[in-house]
């Protein structure tokens, strides 16, 4: 396969064209941002981190029965993904209460949701990315009912797999974001990535051990909390994520 023309730089990956009109090349960069680009670094071996992780979860995802837009991993930080028409949401699933949702509604993080929580964000850098529900979706026909309802399905079902595959490594799986698209021939698939860019991540296996403690919780985080935070670097708990996945993939 051919690299051909940069179609798209976003804030952590580069998406180029290549000579089959429905694959897209994937290259992972090293900048790692926060708060719509407001915080912005390199770090170091941040690119082929990510794009390992999400490779693998993608195929671990798969095993499970859940398609995706993933083709095959390249090299350290390149991927080759099927090309999709984005729906412009960012689709957020939470099992404990965290980041936006505990500041919204004024509760203590860590505190377990009796029900998973799934929300919408408009995917909109000038408006930086506001909260969005089903009827705003619909009227700003940015899904169809059918498509809203497919796409809460899936990632409703998605949240099922990565919980069961984040326990078996002793990692608390607090609330994700996933991307959705359509393909050429009209399927929904999963999309983007994910990874501790886009997840919370709570490590379960060392009890005492804690990178932030704040309001008597003591947490030690495994995702990109670390860089927004500023607790520290994000490569070794980016590299213990792919580590126990890696551990967990050869033993399936
Ligand atoms: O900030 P908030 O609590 O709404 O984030 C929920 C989840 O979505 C977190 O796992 C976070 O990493 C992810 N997220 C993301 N990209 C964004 C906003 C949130 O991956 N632009």
């Amino acid at each position: 396969m051919e690299k051909r023309e940069l179609l798209y730089e976003g804030k952590a990956k580069k998406l180029y064209a290549t000579e089959d009109p429905d694959i897209l090349w994937v290259e992972y960069m090293n900048q790692a941002t926060a708060g719509n680009g407001a915080k912005k670094e390199q770090i170091a071996g941040k690119g082929q981190l990510n794009n390992t992780i999400t490779s693998l979860i993608f195929k671990l995802l798969r095993k499970k029965g859940i398609a995706s837009h993933f083709v095959k991993r390249l090299s350290n930080t390149d991927q080759l993904v099927r090309k999709m028409s984005m729906f412009p949401l960012e689709i957020v699933m939470r099992n404990v209460a965290a980041g936006s949702f505990a500041k919204r509604y004024g509760i203590k993080e860590g505190t377990e949701l009796s029900t998973p929580v799934l929300e919408f964000f408009y995917k909109s850098d000038p408006l930086n990315d506001p909260f969005i529900n089903n009827d705003d979706i619909l009227s700003l026909q940015l899904a169809n009912w059918e498509q809203l309802e497919i796409i809460s399905a899936k990632a409703r079902e998605i949240n099922q797999a990565l919980r069961s595959m984040f326990t078996a490594i002793d990692v608390k799986l607090v609330d994700f974001k996933i991307e959705m698209g359509t393909t050429s021939d009209g399927m929904i698939l999963l999309a983007d990535e994910i990874t501790p860019d886009t997840c919370r991540l709570w490590d379960t296996r060392n009890a005492g051990v804690a990178n932030e403690k704040s309001e008597g919780v003591s947490i030690e985080h495994l995702d990109k909390d670390i860089f927004r935070r500023d607790l520290g670097s994000i490569i070794p708990a980016y590299e213990e994520i792919l580590d126990r996945l890696t551990t967990l993939d050869e033993s399936q």
